[in-house]
């Protein structure tokens, strides 16, 4: 589903000003609340995780890629490619952070807001972020190509019905002097609020808080971040 394609462009993005502030709104909610056993679902490259570890934290990470468990591993993080209802240790707090649950479309969220639950300790938190329909239709909806000298990206990304479907086009110069070209398309999914807090009262959670976030400095939200307590 175009995840190990995303893996490969992921450095060339240039998001790391709003994944840092965002990152810093997770990191701020561990520390205030003295989490210290911390799961990261969908931990990507393990930048929250190496952050966690700097800050004294146990974490431990889990991706679908085996492409971005690889660069975790090589940060010096605990992570690993396994799905969420296959992890046996309870935490005290599990995030998903940068569109993880995007990635996830509404039928199998339910299976995975209650996985979620089950891996948590009594009064653990679940912390994560979501796309406004505004983040979906104004801010990611677009297209995108970076050249640089070995490598060139095209992304392409249309949202509509609900669905933002992002293609994806890498050209990778080979030792040959020869091109290689990749293409793959990453479906993400909105989801509104009032189905978000059916599905987590229907898992078990209460959600104690959904902030409003700016990650890309437009005037309106393009994340909620949702704060969920077992
Ligand atoms: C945009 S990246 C964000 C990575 C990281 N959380 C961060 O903040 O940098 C989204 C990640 O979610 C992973 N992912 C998508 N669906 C997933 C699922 N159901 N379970 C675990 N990981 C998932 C993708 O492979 C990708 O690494």
């Amino acid at each position: 589903m175009g995840l190990e394609l995303y893996s490969k462009i992921e450095a060339y993005l240039d998001f790391e000003d709003e994944v840092y502030s965002l990152h810093k709104e997770f990191m701020t909610f561990v520390m205030v609340n003295e989490l210290d056993n911390i799961i990261d679902i969908g931990c990507g490259q393990g930048y929250f995780l190496e952050n966690l570890k700097i800050n004294g934290k146990k974490a431990f990470g889990i991706d679908l890629s085996s492409e971005q468990v690889k660069v975790c591993l090589q940060r010096g993080v605990d992570a690993q490619c396994m799905p969420l209802n296959e992890v046996k240790e309870k935490y005290d707090c599990a995030t998903a952070i940068f569109d993880v649950i995007n990635y996830i479309p509404k039928k199998p969220l339910k299976e995975f807001f209650k996985d979620t639950y089950n891996v948590l300790n009594e009064g653990g938190y679940f912390m994560f972020d979501v796309n406004s329909l505004f983040g979906f239709s104004e801010v990611a909806d677009g297209s995108l190509t970076i050249n640089k000298e070995d490598i060139f990206i095209a992304i392409d990304a249309v949202y509509d019905n609900e669905e933002l479907n992002t293609n994806i086009t890498l050209f990778e110069k080979q030792e040959s002097g020869l091109y290689e070209r990749q293409e793959d398309c990453i479906t993400q999914y909105y989801h509104d609020k009032n189905s978000l807090k059916k599905l987590l009262k229907d898992a078990g959670f209460h959600v104690e808080k959904i902030k409003e976030f700016n990650l890309h400095g437009y005037d309106q939200a393009d994340k909620y971040i949702f704060i969920c307590k077992k």
